[in-house]
């Protein structure tokens, strides 16, 4: 069943999805080459404790912190470790949820450490491409469209440049709990699934290989590795459908 949220209800997801954007912003704009992944952790936990709001990751299922910090080959799920120092040109994707007054918000982001002429072109597509698909599948979040609109724009955005959509990990419902109905996989067909309504909440999020779609899961039981190494990108959104269409709650 994929639950169908109220205007009261979206205004109180439209407040934890700003503080997550809020959080998310700090953190970026604390990583440069020298900050360790655990610095960024820090940021995350007094930004959210300070806007009055609690991590949706920490003891999500054992998670043991409020910000998945994931570095280049990582896919998702990298955990925060004071070791990883990062350098210039590295891909680094972050990803945050909290929850408001019972209300979960959750997005993600792709930065690159330094300044973005620090990486490499093909880096810097991957993110573009990334961040595009997530915006293309956006569109689609419209009452009347099905689910399998928005798999298939990601799908097709991504595969067009060569990349490839991660299998294991989707996307999902979000509200009241961090991962509700439906799923959202980031491939799939047009016309297929359940149709989209005014009221629903989505957590989109498109986790695009530079090489071949494998993943495999660390001895640390968390952090997701591309399986030949390539780099891989990851961005989130939370966004409601509305009559007025996509309403996309973590961002201003
Ligand atoms: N944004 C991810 C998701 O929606 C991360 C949550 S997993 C956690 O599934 F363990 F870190 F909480
Ligand atoms: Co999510």
């Amino acid at each position: 069943m994929i639950a169908r949220r109220s205007p009261l209800e979206l205004a109180k997801m439209r407040r934890a999805g700003l503080v997550v954007y809020e959080v998310l912003q700090a953190v970026a704009e604390t990583i440069r080459p020298g900050a360790s992944t655990w610095d960024l952790e820090e940021v995350a936990d007094r930004a959210i404790r300070d806007r009055g709001a609690v991590s949706a990751f920490r003891g999500y299922r054992g998670y043991p912190c409020v910000l998945c910090v994931s570095v280049n080959e990582q896919v998702i799920h990298g955990i925060p470790s004071r070791k990883r120092v990062l350098q210039a040109g590295e891909i680094v994707s972050l990803d945050c949820g909290v929850v408001m007054e019972g209300y979960y918000g959750d997005s993600a982001t792709t930065v690159i450490a330094g300044a973005p002429a620090a990486a490499a072109a093909p880096a810097r597509k991957l993110l573009e491409v990334t961040q595009a698909a997530l915006a293309a599948a956006i569109e689609q979040a419209r009452p009347g469209n099905r689910l399998g609109d928005i798999s298939q724009a990601v799908q097709e955005r991504a595969e067009r440049e060569g990349y490839s959509v991660v299998r294991e990990f989707v996307g999902h419902g979000i509200g009241t709990h961090l991962h509700e109905d439906p799923q959202v996989p980031n491939y799939g067909a047009a016309g297929h699934g359940p149709k989209l309504k005014t009221g629903m909440v989505l957590a989109i999020e498109p986790m695009i290989n530079q090489g071949a779609a494998a993943v495999q899961v660390l001895s640390d039981g968390w952090t997701a590795v591309t399986a030949d190494g390539s780099a891989s990108a990851h961005f989130e959104h939370t966004v409601a459908i509305t009559d007025d269409g996509p309403w996309v709650l973590t961002r201003p």
